[in-house]
This record gives C-alpha cells, sequence and structure tokens, in this order.
C-alpha cells in the first residue's frame, strides 16, 4: 500500500504515525510478495503490531482528552484489528501467507482511516482552534480587568 496526500490530518504526531503504519503495511506486503520467508514475514507482522499498539493507545489518549463522543466503537475497532493482526502474526508461524491472507490490512487502514480517523482528527482541530476548554477560568466579561491587575488565580 501507498501513503497518500489525503491520509495527513493535520495533527503532526498522528501524520507521522500514520505515514510509518502505512510503511509498516507495505513492509508485510512485500515480504509476503516477494515469498521472502516465514521469518522475514513475522517479523514485519511484528513490527506493524508494536507500531499499532502505540498509536491506538495514542489516538485513544487524545479522544479521552478532547471528550470524543464515539470514543468506545473507535478502540473497538483498534481491540479487532489488533487481535486479527496477532492472529496473522502467529498464523505465519505454521503457513506461508499468501497475499490475498493479508491484503485485509490496507484494506482495514484505508478504511479505518476513513470511517473512524477523519472524524475524530475532525474533532479534536476544531477543539484546538477554539482552545482548550477551562471551565473553571470563564471569559473575561468587557470592561473587567485585564489578567495580573488585581487578583487572579494560580494554579
Ligand atoms: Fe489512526
Ligand atoms: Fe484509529
Amino acid at each position: 500500500m501507498e501513503w497518500k496526500h489525503e491520509y495527513a490530518i493535520g495533527i503532526e504526531e498522528i501524520d507521522d504515525q500514520h505515514l510509518r503504519l502505512t510503511e509498516g503495511i507495505s513492509r508485510v506486503e512485500q515480504a509476503v510478495d516477494q515469498a521472502e520467508g516465514w521469518s522475514a514475514v513475522h517479523g514485519a507482522l511484528g513490527r506493524l503490531a508494536s507500531l499499532a499498539v502505540t498509536h491506538f493507545a495514542v489516538e485513544e489518549s487524545l479522544m479521552r482528552i478532547h471528550d470524543f463522543p464515539q470514543l468506545e466503537d473507535h478502540a473497538d475497532q483498534h481491540k479487532r484489528f489488533y487481535a486479527d493482526l496477532i492472529a496473522l502474526q502467529e498464523r505465519s508461524l505454521t503457513t506461508d501467507l499468501t497475499p490475498k491472507r493479508v491484503e485485509f490490512l490496507h484494506r482495514w487502514w484505508d478504511a479505518h482511516f476513513q470511517e473512524f480517523d477523519k472524524p475524530y482528527a475532525l474533532h479534536v482541530l476544531k477543539r484546538k482552534t477554539l482552545g482548550p476548554l477551562q471551565p473553571e477560568a470563564p471569559a473575561r466579561p468587557a470592561g473587567a480587568k485585564p489578567a495580573g491587575s488585581g487578583h487572579h488565580d494560580r494554579r
């Protein structure tokens, strides 16, 4: 699979991880397509799994911090994919994987990106544009003294 520009969502760390994930998937496909043998395939799947586990944890905390309402469904998708990935890695120990057997990796990635990652990224970006929510520090009413003159709460 190849990285496409439309995969860039504008959150640097996430874009960087997505790029590395697409590279990880390509690496698995390459090892399978070129029949590099079980140990290369197994190793590539293991590296992909470790990239995925970190990425999913980062996305899930980002969604939690920004109160994304569909966090649970999203996290469930991550969990299922990870389980399938680990099952595939185990299978690679006993069976030569075919290109058909690994194509769900990039299909999943593309569909998950469109259906799940884009919506949460939009939500997070919108929040970032509006600024972090600070319920304890309401906006200063017009005519009030600027912060720093007189009392202001230190936290
Ligand atoms: Fe993602
Ligand atoms: Fe995701």
